[in-house]
């Protein structure tokens, strides 16, 4: 008898947590569908940051990035000629929106949200999480997807000088680099 009556309020117990926790899920799944439809989150680029949602778009890119590059190898960037090949590609397409040293920051950079990091002041970068980067785009940031124009040696030659040369550089450095590349396209021309 006793016995019986210890399994009954056991599976009492039981039926109770079970119900709290689907009228809990229920009720939060209710909750993000009004969230979403109810137009209170402000996408404007110039609206505050620093609210949950952000919180929770910046953390999982930050953790898918980093197990997706985990496993991955990319192509060998030790050819000194890469860095070279890289900075043409850089100061064509990135320099807007990265910068470069000397350089102001551009109004397009200014206006993003997120802004866009200013990769040459800082001196340790990881080159898979580059070559990524460059590669696949990150969605709903402005940063664009380059592995749909580049082969995988261009974006090598990318990482390699933003890796290597970039934050070494001083702004004459960059200046007198971005000079002798137009000087040999005119000779070539
Ligand atoms: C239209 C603007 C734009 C252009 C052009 C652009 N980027 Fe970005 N990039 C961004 C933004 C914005 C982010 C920040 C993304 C974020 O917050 O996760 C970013 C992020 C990155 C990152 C990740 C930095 C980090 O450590 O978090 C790298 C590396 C990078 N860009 C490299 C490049 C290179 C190299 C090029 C040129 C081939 C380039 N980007 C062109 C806007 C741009």
């Amino acid at each position: 008898m006793a016995v019986s009556l210890v399994i009954l309020s056991l599976k009492n117990s039981i039926m109770k947590i079970f119900l709290t926790v689907l009228i809990t899920i229920v009720a939060l799944t209710f909750l993000d569908i009004l969230f979403i439809y109810s137009g209170i989150y402000n996408p404007g680029a110039t609206s505050q940051n620093g609210n949950l949602i952000d919180w929770a778009v910046v953390t999982t890119k930050d953790h898918s990035i980093r197990s997706r590059v985990k496993e991955m190898t990319i192509p060998d960037l030790s050819d000194t000629l890469l860095v070279k090949e890289g900075f043409e590609h850089y100061d064509e397409m990135c320099v807007t929106c990265h910068g470069a040293p000397g350089m102001e920051e551009s109004e397009i950079a200014q206006g993003l949200n997120p802004s866009p990091p200013e990769l040459y002041k800082t001196t340790h970068h990881d080159p898979k999480v580059v070559f990524w980067g460059v590669k696949n785009g990150i969605k709903m940031t402005g940063m664009p997807a380059f592995g749909r124009t580049h082969s995988d040696e261009k974006i090598a030659a990318i990482t390699a000088f933003v890796t290597q040369k970039l934050s070494q550089m001083s702004a004459e450095d960059y200046l007198a680099w971005r000079n002798s590349m137009h000087g040999e396209q005119e000779e070539g021309e």
